[in-house]
């Protein structure tokens, strides 16, 4: 037994003393009880008992038509532990140790995203009706295994799991994050490490915040000096660049196979100086559409002020401009959603803008999402609204909604109040665990909720670990667990355990002083069980 595993697992129950007639042999544990795993987000419904599952050494997966891709990834998880597996695809489910049953019929019970997890003496079933809940049953079960898998450095560990059994499925469709690489940039790098930790939170939808008016992060073949020239930009120290179309494909895909699909925000029609940098001919006469106290052609904008540069709107080269950015952004992107942003900006003729922007969207198939302001006008009735400060006076009925408000889900601000360099604006002491974790809505039209992470001040990878956890996990709960199953003081118990494994997964997390960290963990390097792993191959 490992040191790891001893520290993993407690044994509570009799020792006894096996005698026989040559005498006092080893004490031999009878029978030992696990804790319960301390899952995040909180299953809908589990129930445990005392027993234990020891995995051997070598392993059998078998599975059922469709389940080829949900044994791919758990053969991953136990070779991470150093255990063997192998697979054996058959309709018979008695077959081996670790049973995947992929079965559509059970959609009424567990729905796109729910399975059902069973861990008995004989082994371990795992079902779903679709990939996705396969999935979350992995990411479930991976939190059974002790920290140290994520760095696969469990080996001759005796791997035990907890038994029990549990059927789960989430609250909200939606459950995102957003960063901001607009106003400095990360990269593809960066943000598979993020896909790769929201994935053990079943956190399931990135928001990119491509374009701002400091820099512009998206090639668009077709418009050359977005990325010539307006990617060039950032704030002040903060770092400039792009996603190649590549690069943008690459990520999506790592993502999609996690079960995370990418929304790209181009943000209009406010929020705009790179690009009119890029291609001047697109501002109105004599600069009239930007403050020029602020930044004008040629020169970069590094502030932080915002609400400053819009579109021309009265060219049609405006409208040319829009519609040749999001097609070809369109025909990049697998998701069905365009973000057209829409935030801080007045002009006369906005109303008009948003309409024709979420028109242009329709046209070339996907469905627009918008920030809260944008519903000041009808737009289409799919549209999705994302509110982030409550004071938009929507015109739209039962428009479907994301919740972002800053004073639960901004995650610039900071984990306490005098963490440095933290965004104030919307809660001056900063954004507590609790405060995110304490999110209540009864509005019937919300389908989820995103924690965006701005950057004005978050110019590094450790900052940006830090703004997102552990509070990500907190919105991960928010967004999969129904309030009524919800309880801090049970969350904050759970998360020492994760704290080991963000550990171990190379975050450097805040350590949120309502929780009771454990302070001889180290942050190792970048790693995890699926990080960079491919399912395809
Ligand atoms: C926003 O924070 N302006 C959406």
């Amino acid at each position: 037994m490992s040191s790891k595993f001893i520290r993993y697992s407690t044994i509570v129950t009799s020792v006894f003393l096996l005698v026989s007639c040559s005498g006092l042999k080893e004490p031999v544990a009878e029978k030992e009880v696990l804790p319960t795993p301390q899952i995040i987000p909180l299953p809908l419904n589990s129930s445990w008992n005392n027993g234990t599952y020891k995995v051997p050494e070598t392993n059998t997966i078998c599975f059922n038509e469709g389940g080829k891709r949900t044994a791919v990834w758990l053969q991953k998880l136990l070779n991470s532990a150093n255990l063997n597996a192998q697979f054996s695809e058959t309709n018979n489910t008695d077959c081996g140790n670790w049973k995947i049953v992929k079965d559509e019929s059970l959609d009424l019970l567990l729905g796109d995203e729910g399975y059902i997890l069973d861990i008995r003496n004989n082994g371990v079933t795992l079902k779903g009706a679709t990939d996705a809940g396969l999935f979350y049953a992995i990411q479930t079960l991976r939190q059974f295994f002790p920290a140290g898998i994520e760095q696969n450095s469990l080996s001759n560990a005796e791997i035990k799991l907890r038994m029990g059994h549990i059927e789960d499925r989430p609250q909200y469709s939606w459950r995102g994050t957003m960063v901001d690489v607009a106003r400095s940039f990360f990269g593809l790098e960066y943000l598979k490490r993020h896909v790769d930790r929201m994935a053990l939170y079943k956190l399931n939808r990135l928001h990119l915040h491509l374009t701002d008016d400091q820099g512009w992060r998206i090639e668009i073949k077709s418009k050359p000096k977005l990325t010539g020239v307006a990617s060039k930009g950032s704030v002040t120290d903060g770092n400039s660049g792009y996603l190649s179309q590549e690069d943008y494909k690459e990520l999506q895909d790592y993502a999609l196979a996690r079960n995370i699909i990418i929304i790209p925000e181009i943000d209009m029609p406010g929020h705009i100086y790179s690009a009119l940098l890029a291609y001047p001919e697109l501002n109105c006469a004599e600069n009239a559409n930007i403050n020029p106290k602020k930044a004008l052609p040629p020169d970069l904008f590094e502030g932080y002020d915002v609400g400053w540069s819009r579109f021309c709107l009265e060219k049609p080269e405006t409208y040319d401009f829009v519609s040749e950015v999001i097609g070809e952004l369109a025909s990049i992107t697998k998701g069905p959603w365009i973000h057209m942003g829409g935030d801080e900006i007045e002009d006369p003729r906005y109303k008009e803008f948003v309409v024709k922007a979420d028109s242009i969207i329709h046209t070339y198939n996907k469905i627009s999402i918008g920030w809260e302001e944008v519903t000041q006008t009808k737009v289409s009735d799919d549209f999705i609204s994302q509110e982030w400060n409550g004071d938009t006076e929507s015109v739209m009925e039962d428009v479907k909604v994301i919740e972002s408000m800053c004073a639960n889900f901004y995650l610039d601000h900071g984990n306490t109040a005098d963490q440095k360099n933290t965004a104030t604006w919307c809660k001056k002491d900063g954004l507590s665990l609790q405060d995110v974790y304490g999110f209540s809505t009864d509005n019937p039209h919300v389908i989820g909720v995103e924690a965006p992470v701005w950057t004005e001040f978050v110019l590094n990878n450790e900052s940006m670990d830090d703004r997102f956890w552990p509070r990500a996990a907190a919105v991960a709960e928010v967004g999969w667990t129904p309030e009524a199953k919800r309880n801090f003081n049970d969350f904050i118990k759970r998360l020492p355990e994760h704290g080991k494994r963000l550990s171990q997964m190379g975050v450097h997390f805040f350590p949120s002083p309502e929780v009771k960290w454990d302070s001889t963990e180290k942050t190792r390097e970048v790693k995890s069980v699926f990080y960079n792993f491919n399912p395809e191959k």
